[in-house]
């Protein structure tokens, strides 16, 4: 259990007037939870737990984050409830991921209990920015990165861990409209013995060149296949991604190189409590264009926190090119994103445990 100091900003920023108009990941909240980690440092090695106000942070320019991205982060959300309650989504899966990411990356772990308590701390303290406005969440940003000033490529033996807040609309300046998604042939995101897993910002800078190639051939994300045989589909920049084909749903498995979405677990389980069969195992672009010729790739969306679930219209592979459907949202992806979104506003009952609550608004 973390005792965390608290101290509460003496000015407060003014808050969106609009929150029909606050994009993603543009503004931040008041407050920002930090702590940090010496290796010499009695007991787990972290320290100086506290929640203060939001501020830039003084870099060593020679600090190993800076040259070596010895860095990992999640993603989850706050939501304010009908009845006014401040409420996570499976908190407790994002604080595993972060264990798993932290080990790959040579990161000291922060135990589940103290990621979920510094989360809920921080959301209390600002919980007037979680936004009122349909669809609108506080989207909480937790990362830990390598301070230790030294150009040697090894574990650094110091560390900042911090928590950001920011009053997010939809991921998509679409929002649940259909997007077209680009399959790169060239570079790969992922392969065996990679940081595929891990969510770390590495993965990330390392996918950038291939969405700028899709966005100037007007495509809004970009799919990867694997990184052996660039035959099979893995996952999307920013989410899973799920094939409806013939009544059965498919979504890569994952086994070292697809991130382990908390979006793409609850999917599944809701998929299976309704009666699909969902396969979780390698699934080869080829047949995929395949069905969608021959009239059988019914559906196909994205899922993560960020874009929550998020219709495909379009498929281009190499000079192929597969509408999705009647280029609208489909049935399934509808359910999943109604059920999904009534869960975590508390608007739908949840019977899985899935809800955190925070506090009252
Ligand atoms: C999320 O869905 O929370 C993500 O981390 C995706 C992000 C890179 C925007």
């Amino acid at each position: 259990m973390l005792d965390i100091k608290i101290t509460l900003a003496e000015t407060l920023k003014e808050k969106p007037a609009d929150e029909s108009k606050l994009g993603f990941g543009k503004i931040f909240t008041d407050h920002m939870f930090v702590m940090e980690y010496d290796k010499d440092y009695g007991g787990t090695g972290w320290h100086d737990a506290r929640i203060e106000p939001y501020h830039p942070f003084t870099l060593d320019p020679s600090c190993s984050v800076l040259h070596y991205a010895q860095e990992v982060f999640e993603g989850l959300k706050a939501y304010r409830t009908p009845d006014n309650r401040i409420q996570l989504f499976r908190p407790e899966c994002n604080a595993r991921r972060y264990q798993d990411s932290c080990d790959r990356l040579c990161i000291p772990q922060i135990p589940e209990e103290d990621f979920v308590q510094a989360v809920k701390a921080l959301v209390e303290v600002d919980k007037d920015w979680v936004p009122h406005q349909e669809g609108a969440t506080l989207y909480i940003r937790p990362f830990t990165f390598a301070t230790m000033p030294q150009l040697g490529v090894h574990a650094s033996t110091k560390y900042t861990f911090c928590i950001i807040l920011s009053p997010s609309g939809a991921y998509y300046a679409t929002g649940l409209a259909p997007v077209r998604i680009y399959v790169e042939d060239e570079y790969i995101r992922a392969a065996p013995g990679l940081t595929g897993f891990a969510k770390c910002g590495g993965n990330y800078a390392a996918s950038i060149k291939s969405a700028e190639i899709a966005e100037a051939l007007g495509y809004s994300q970009v799919l990867w296949l694997d990184g052996v045989e660039h035959k099979y589909v893995e996952e999307v920049g920013s989410m899973n991604i799920f094939f409806k084909i013939d009544g059965k749903i498919y979504t890569a498995p994952c086994t070292g190189t697809v991130l382990p979405g908390v979006t793409r677990r609850s999917i599944i389980e809701l998929c299976k409590d309704w009666g699909y069969e969902v396969i979780e195992d390698k699934l080869a672009i080829d047949d995929v264009m395949k069905a969608g010729h021959d009239g059988k790739l019914e559906e196909v969306f994205g899922s993560g926190t960020a874009a929550v679930v998020s219709p495909v219209k379009e498929l281009k592979y190499e000079k192929d090119v597969v509408m999705i459907g009647d280029g609208k949202i489909g049935p399934l992806t509808q359910k999943l994103y109604d059920t999904m979104t009534g869960i975590q506003w508390g608007k739908i009952e949840d019977t899985k445990g899935w809800i955190t609550p925070v506090c009252m608004g």
